[in-house]
């Protein structure tokens, strides 16, 4: 796209956002021209509750079909637009609500904490619901004797369960596709090319759990080495002396890590960790979802009153 077009796009989207008293939300994986667009730039918890707080009319959410689909639970008055309908996530796509009421009578007595990462139907079927920066607080909150089933992504569960030391609880076996491809043996030759940089991994990565072993045993630099939600990455890089960064998450948010840290280095850890989920939305796809107020997102009502006690509990923790 010239610089010409992206410019006018971008002045047509300002303007259609100020006639339809909107705001844009966007996620650290978006693409940089989204970024660049975005009223609020963060990571699943502080976008669901940039959401609420706003007091916009239109809330264009610049992400995936389950984080838009959370904005609209959490605020019923306001028109949800997700850019693009087809924006999944192969996280959510891992557990159905009927597997989870299947799962839930294999253990009638456990509680039900959901990764953000679902359908609303999955959320409906839970009593928690957390993301990636506030899991080890909710599953803490919880009595250290109330069993758990912890859902859908496995590696995200297992560092829950490391760092809370909690036995009774069960994990779902999802993943995503993206996330589980970023190995340890990745992370560590890429140390052995940059032995001086810190480690910044999402704990929804393969390596995530490998690492925390390895960081046990002293192969990765324990003190240099982070398990972090996209937005406390980049809130740490803000204190860190650190010039150089390896960095185990989508690659979309070294984009941001670049502009608010110009000079310091950033290397992915795998650079073929890019959700096609999030590069769905183009500037384009923003104007004509305002113009055009698509694609609005609904929950039955039904739905969205079961799965309320989840969504405010995970907003409130953390
Ligand atoms: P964050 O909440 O850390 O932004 O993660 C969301 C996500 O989809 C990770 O893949
Ligand atoms: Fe889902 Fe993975 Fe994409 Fe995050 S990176 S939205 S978990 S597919």
């Amino acid at each position: 796209m010239s610089v010409a077009k992206k410019s006018e796009l971008i002045e047509e989207i300002q303007k259609w956002k100020t006639m339809r008293n909107a705001i844009i939300l966007a996620h650290n994986y978006e693409l940089p021209e989204i970024q660049d667009i975005a009223d609020v730039l963060g990571d699943s918890l502080t976008l669901a509750r940039a959401g609420m707080a706003t007091e916009a009319e239109v809330i264009v959410f610049c992400g995936v079909h389950f984080m838009a689909e959370t904005a609209a639970m959490l605020s019923p008055d306001k028109t949800v637009l997700l850019p693009d309908l087809e924006a999944g996530c192969s996280l959510a796509d891992s557990i159905t609500a009927a597997q989870l009421r299947a799962w839930k009578a294999e253990h009638p007595e456990a509680v039900v904490v959901a990764y953000v990462n679902t359908t609303a139907e999955v959320k409906a079927e839970s009593d928690y619901c957390c993301t990636s920066s506030n899991a080890v607080q909710i599953v803490e909150s919880i009595p250290e004797d109330q069993e758990i089933l912890f859902l859908p992504d496995m590696f995200l569960g297992s560092y829950v369960q490391r760092v809370t030391g909690r036995k009774n609880m069960h994990i779902w076996m999802g993943e995503c596709h993206v996330h589980a491809g970023i190995r340890a043996h990745q992370v560590e030759s890429m140390f052995k090319k940059h032995p001086d940089a810190e480690l910044l991994v999402h704990p929804e990565c393969g390596c995530s759990t490998s690492g925390m072993y390895l960081m046990a045993e002293g192969a990765l630099p324990k003190s240099r080495s982070h398990i972090l939600s996209t937005g406390k990455m980049l809130n740490h890089l803000k204190h860190s002396p650190s010039d150089e960064f390896i960095v185990a998450t989508e690659t979309g948010i070294l984009y941001q890590m670049e502009k608010q840290n110009p000079g310091k280095q950033f290397v992915p850890a795998n650079p073929e960790a890019v959700c096609p989920f999030m590069k769905m939305t183009t500037l384009p796809k923003v104007l004509d979802a305002l113009k055009e107020n698509k694609h609005v997102i609904n929950v039955p009502k039904d739905i969205s009153e079961k799965a309320k006690r989840a969504i405010e509990r995970m907003v409130s923790i953390g």
